[in-house]
């Protein structure tokens, strides 16, 4: 089945889209759920006692109650509603690592995160004493057993982790990092923005302490985000954002604060992108991750397969197939991917090309960019055929000028 019909965007534009790692395109129903919303329920949740602003507080809270079934939360109030999961990262580096470690704490990072997981790190480690140190990949682009083991120390207090590289495709293995950081008394927090739009989550199984996601890499619309944290965890810390609707009692020189999830979640929330988070969820639901996974496994091969034929491209994946997802980076050697990318666009193939926001990883690489493709359950193997042809005619625009040996 072709579901690119439920994505007007793709459907009416002639364009090959592969970059769904940086943002997937919106179905119909999620276009519709927020229409619909704002035609029939617009109103501030949480605010009003007349009966639409509860209908809009109803529609809000369930969709908290559908996102911890989704990901196995033990209590819905798990759930904390974020712009991204770059200020999820931040509320969890702000509100649990300032006040947690204290000098010589180790933070100890993978050299795939994202900026989002990285940068916020090196603040709390400046302000509270605390080491960084990373853990390194090997060269078939994957963290190491013995990487794992090496640098996860009794003195390690925080973990964080990538679930899915967004420049690799490299799967972590989330489960025995989390499960061996607990034995050395550490928290671990997942970065599951590149995983979750491709594979069943379960936290509990996980046993993260702290799972982060976007909305918008999973057909919901941009500007939402959620925060998953252990209950007790969530309870011990202190609110990122205050103001509105997160207190429970404030005084002119005091503030006592709202029970979880209110707790941080201050201020007027994006109840549109709640409930296009809510139709997304459905609708991954209604096609069923195994199908998903099963589509994406098919074009992503061939495209391996089809991108290893041509003896210019270098390929910055795996070589073990189950540890891979949906995103390949790739160079055009001797030409710079922002030219690489420019001449695909000309024939409507949408690559991201830089540092993907991971410049550690990139120079621990060795390199300073890539191009890369990221694909979703309505990418096809025509889409792979149209990046390939468009890449033989960026390498003969350019073959001229790329210097041998
Ligand atoms: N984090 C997004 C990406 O990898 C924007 O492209």
């Amino acid at each position: 089945m072709n579901y690119k019909k439920d994505f007007p965007l793709i459907e009416n534009k002639d364009i090959t889209y592969l970059d769904s790692g940086a943002t997937t395109q919106k179905p119909i129903q999620v276009i519709e759920a927020i229409e619909n919303f704002y035609k029939k329920y617009n109103a501030n949740p949480h605010r009003g006692a007349y009966s639409l602003s509860m209908d809009a507080t109803e529609i809000y809270e369930n969709t908290r109650t559908k996102i911890s079934k989704f990901i196995n939360a033990r209590y819905r109030e798990e759930i904390i509603f974020s712009k991204n999961a770059t200020e999820s990262l931040n509320l969890i580096a702000y509100s649990y690592g300032l006040d947690n470690l204290k000098n010589n704490d180790e933070i100890v990072l993978s050299i795939m995160e994202h900026h989002s997981n990285l940068v916020p790190w090196q603040n709390v480690a400046k302000k509270t004493g605390a080491k960084l140190n990373y853990m390194y990949i090997n060269d078939e682009f994957e963290l190491s057993d013995e990487e794992i083991e090496n640098k996860i120390t009794d003195k390690t207090k925080i973990v964080g982790i990538t679930h899915v590289s967004n420049v690799l495709g490299t799967i972590n293995n989330v489960e025995k990092i989390i499960k061996y950081a607990h034995k050395k008394g550490a928290v671990v927090i997942v970065d599951a923005s590149q995983s979750i739009p491709h594979m069943k989550i379960d936290v509990q199984k996980l046993d993260a302490d702290f799972l982060v996601f976007s909305g918008h890499k999973m057909l919901a619309p941009l500007g939402i985000g959620v925060l998953y944290g252990k209950k007790e965890i969530l309870n011990d810390m202190n609110p990122f954002l205050m103001g509105g609707d997160m207190i429970e009692y404030v005084h002119e020189q005091t503030t006592t604060y709202a029970p979880l999830p209110n707790k941080f979640e201050a201020g007027t929330q994006n109840v549109e992108g709640v409930i296009g988070l809510g139709t997304a969820i459905d609708y991954i639901e209604n096609i069923g991750y195994d199908k998903i996974q099963e589509i994406e496994a098919e074009v992503v091969n061939y495209a391996k397969q089809e991108l290893s034929k041509l003896d210019y491209i270098k390929l910055y994946i795996t070589p073990n197939e189950k540890n891979h997802s949906s995103v390949i980076s790739f160079n055009i050697e001797g030409v710079h991917p922002h030219d690489v990318a420019s001449i695909l666009d000309n024939y409507g193939v949408c690559v991201r090309s830089g540092n993907h926001c991971a410049q550690p990883l990139l120079r621990y690489i060795g390199i300073d960019s890539t191009c890369r493709a990221s694909f979703y359950f309505y990418n096809t193997k025509e889409d792979v055929d149209k990046l390939v042809d468009a890449l033989h005619k960026a390498y003969n625009m350019f073959e001229k000028y790329i210097k041998k040996g």
